[in-house]
């Protein structure tokens, strides 16, 4: 096979697992057996082995959405872990209760607890170290995710506390906030790569990924609900929560122990729209049976306890007309499509749009005009298009097409192989593009720039002021044309200005993020302004050298080559560095090699066996931590090594300051 026909091969084979993952994890339609779909995967890490030079970095063997590796080691639970009963109405719930009280009286109480909407996790701890974290599996045995489950900042890998249990297992739910889903999940949207339908899949992706690197930088969390060992430790689950919480564990707040059915109601319609102010999501409750002698005396039915229950909320859900589709372009130039509706009120407020993601979507729910749809909230903010009421259709209808231009400026779309959305080509002249590349570039994980915002970068942009990001350093020269914008006092002129003239002093990573190259997010920019130190290295830099810096595969090398091939980007960047912006990594600068140890302070002592002092502190560092002088009630850490002051010694263990290794401290970094 020639060589071009083996990257072709390559290629294709990347797009068609793309396709059939897509189908299976959003679209919830697979439309490939699963043996199939495993030895297409095969072949294509067969090639990739042979061929590393055309291995695209986001092939879909480096990336696992649910089960679809399955290296991890199975392991058998203890305990098994089984579902719930699930109810929907009241009635099930006294039917519930009934059965409850029929088996031990009246005299007992419930705890009602949120049902959070992720995926079931069992710690093993021993001698209070975290030891193994399996996921449910069938619920007879699962996989053995630890390392990754040490990613979670709410897992504690060591306890504190007296008497805790020399062995114990606790369960708990690993959930992504929404904010974080909808953030990554844009990134995948702007780098090509699917979406992920919501937080909860999102979340079950990430815990099955081989890299607990890359898991790592997903922030999942996890709300923990169950304890389990050998020797009961406690009388009622209400005190084993209230402990746990004390041994580190990060129990929910808004949990309730309460006396009988009718609170137990109360509680279920309080969260019904509570719930929507939650920072995550959640599907319902839980009731449980809180004495473990009564738990002990109801067992278990061949699936579920007889003692606990589940009550599901109804997704919010009414039936509208889609009065058209309109289309949104971003700033990379991605045409997004959003159903516009007749307004509707669901779940507290009017619904007016729904997005529909992408041209695949209207193909999935047959999308036809004036449709009547079903409109679903779930814990998302923008609401989604279930289906359609296919009764309700007009028999002249005709199928919504996604239309083949921009709407914006009527260039003709393109999809590049392998990718779900649409594009623009049009990046230099088209509207959105242009004001959205240059609010990119103020925002606040680029050049962060004060007295700015994106409404003001629209007024400019229509008014003739900016259109390139260069022209924001230029607009000193101009302050009579803007002190005619309405509402943009001196006050506020002075200001912006301001904030342009500090942004020069922004580092070249924030720059080079903001120049919003495609495929370069902010892990990326910093890698590469790390690897490559300044912008003429990197403008003239081979695929080769590009591909060895850390994390930098083809597709963003032949991005960056792709974008300083073009002149108006060459100029713009002549323009900036006229303006005095920073286009070289600063000598002294900090380069963040990860957040890890944001927020933590640390004191180093002693004398190390595999660093030296310095450059335990440089780790440090680099990964976000700071370095305090000495050791106070405020410290997070003290790194101790051998040969110790004993009068440190003696204050880290008065004011109660964890003394870490050397090896603990690495282990902090590398998980
Ligand atoms: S207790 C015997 N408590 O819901 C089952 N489960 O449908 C013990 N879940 O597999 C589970 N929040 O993944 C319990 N507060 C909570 C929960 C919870 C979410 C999940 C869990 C379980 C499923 C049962």
């Amino acid at each position: 096979m020639s060589i071009f026909a083996v990257k072709e091969q390559m290629d294709a084979l990347v797009a068609e697992l793309n396709q059939h993952t897509y189908n299976y994890y959003v679209l919830a339609m697979p439309t490939i057996a699963d043996y199939e779909f495993d030895k297409k995967l095969e072949e294509l890490a067969k090639l990739e082995k042979e061929h590393p030079e055309f291995a695209d970095p986001n092939s879909p063997t480096q990336k696992v959405g649910g089960d679809i590796t399955k290296n991890f080691i199975t392991v058998k639970h203890k305990w098994p872990m089984l579902s719930l009963g699930n109810t929907y109405n009241e009635q099930d719930l006294r039917d519930f209760d009934e059965r409850v009280r029929k088996a031990i009286g009246d005299d007992f109480e419930y705890v009602c607890e949120l049902k959070f909407d992720g995926l079931s996790i069992s710690l093993t701890y021993e001698n209070v170290v975290l030891v193994r974290a399996v996921t449910r599996g069938d619920g007879t045995q699962g996989d053995d995710v630890t390392s990754n489950i040490k990613t979670i900042h709410t897992i504690p890998h060591h306890l504190k506390g007296d008497e805790i249990p020399d062995i114990f297992e606790i369960r708990g739910e690993v959930f992504m906030h929404r904010a974080a889903f909808e953030k990554l999940n844009k990134e995948r949207e702007e780098l090509g790569e699917v979406a992920y339908a919501n937080p909860r899949n999102f979340a079950a992706g990430t815990v099955k990924m081989q890299d607990s690197k890359e898991v790592s930088k997903r922030p999942l969390d996890c709300f923990l609900y169950a304890l389990n060992s050998e020797k009961q430790l406690f009388k009622t689950h209400w005190e084993s929560l209230q402990t746990v919480k004390k041994w580190g564990f990060n129990v929910s707040d808004h949990s309730k122990l309460v006396n009988n059915i009718d609170d137990v109601l109360e509680f279920i319609s309080e969260w019904e729209n509570q719930r929507f102010k939650l920072s995550y999501d959640i599907d319902g409750i839980v009731i449980k049976v809180n004495s473990y002698a009564q738990q002990q005396e109801l067992g278990f039915t061949a699936k579920s306890p007889r003692w606990a229950i589940s009550y599901k909320y109804k997704a919010a859900e009414v039936q509208t007309v889609l009065e058209k589709v309109t289309y949104q372009v971003g700033r990379t130039g991605a045409v997004t499509p959003v159903a516009n509706l007749k307004p509707v009120l669901l779940a507290g407020t009017t619904v007016k749009r729904a997005t529909l993601h992408n041209a695949d979507e209207i193909i999935r729910l047959g999308l036809h005009e004036n449709d009547t749809v079903f409109v679903e909230k779930g814990g998302e903010i923008i609401p989604k298009i279930i289906k359609v009421n296919l009764e309700q259709r007009k028999s002249t209808a005709l199928p919504i097409v996604y239309t083949n231009h921009c709407p914006e400026c009527e260039t003709t779309l393109i999809r590049k192989e392998g990718e779900v959305a649409f594009y623009c080509p049009n990046d230099e002249g088209c509207p959105p593009q242009i004001v959205g590349k240059i609010q990119h570039f103020i925002g606040r994980k680029a050049m962060n720039i004060d007295g700015l915002g994106d409404e003001t970068i629209e007024a400019f942009y229509q008014r003739g002021l900016v259109s390139h990001i260069s022209d924001l350093y230029f607009l000193k020269e101009k302050a009579d044309k803007l002190k005619t914008i309405e509402r943009f006092g001196e006050k506020s002129i002075e200001n912006m200005l301001k904030g342009i003239e500090d942004s020069k002093q922004m580092t070249f990573e924030k720059l080079l993020f903001g120049l919003g190259i495609r495929y370069v997010g902010e892990t990326v920019a910093k890698k590469l302004a790390r690897g490559l130190k300044n912008i003429d290295n990197l403008a003239k830099a081979s695929i080769e050298e590009l591909t060895a810096v850390d994390e930098i595969g083809g597709r963003i090398a032949e991005s960056i080559q792709d974008y300083f091939s073009k002149p108006e980007h060459l100029q713009q960047i002549v323009l900036l560095k006229a303006a005095g912006l920073q286009f070289e990594v600063a000598e002294n600068e900090v380069l963040l090699q990860s957040d890890k140890l944001i927020g933590k302070t640390f004191v180093i002592s002693g004398v190390f066996e595999k660093h030296s002092r310095e450059e335990l502190k440089a780790i440090i560092e680099e990964n976000g931590g700071k370095i305090l002088s000495g050791i106070s009630a405020k410290l997070d850490f003290l790194v101790a090594g051998d040969n110790m002051g004993p009068s440190k010694l003696e204050k880290a263990t008065k004011l109660n300051v964890p003394l870490i290794s050397e090896e603990q401290l690495i282990e902090m970094i590398e998980l």
